[in-house]
């Protein structure tokens, strides 16, 4: 490679790994899959709270923080609790900003948690929680 190529390999490079964190580089959801979309807005609006594989996010990473939520590959979340963990701001209200998503998006994000979380629960679910299929 010459170095002006080289050059310009690396600068793009830098902006990949700049974007990470707050972009959809890190979803492994297929772009033809219905919960795209879901894990795309996961992956711009949660990620800097909560681990979620398939949305690329690693916002647990330290839970010595007080803003960090839980893991969600460790959590089995329904449809029901992830929506209302969105409109109502987690299950306790106290950290969690409420609606960061709303309507349609809040949703797709529901689904799309509802779909992917818990794939490494070792835990039982909460009572009244449905295990994953
Ligand atoms: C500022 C940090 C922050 C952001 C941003 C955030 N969360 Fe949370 N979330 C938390 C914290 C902290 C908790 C745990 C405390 C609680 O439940 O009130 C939590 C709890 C949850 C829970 C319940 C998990 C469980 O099993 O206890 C779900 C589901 C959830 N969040 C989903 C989301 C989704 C979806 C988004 C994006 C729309 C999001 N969170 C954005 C901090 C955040």
């Amino acid at each position: 490679m010459r170095p002006a190529l080289i050059t310009a390999t690396v600068v793009i490079a830098a902006l990949g790994l700049a974007a990470c964190g707050f972009g959809e580089e890190g979803v492994s959801v297929a772009e033809n899959d219905p919960n795209h979309g879901g894990a795309a807005l996961f992956a711009t609006h949660c990620s800097g709270c909560h681990t979620l594989s398939a949305a690329g996010t690693q916002g647990s990473g330290s839970r010595g923080l007080r803003t960090q939520g839980p893991n969600l590959d460790q959590r089995i979340e329904t449809y029901d609790d992830a929506l209302f963990a969105i409109q109502n701001g987690g299950f306790s209200g106290a950290i969690m900003p409420a609606n960061i998503v709303v309507g349609d998006e809040a949703d797709e994000v529901a689904r799309f948690v509802a779909e992917y979380a818990g794939d490494e629960a070792e835990e039982s679910p909460r009572p009244g929680a449905q295990p994953a299929p």
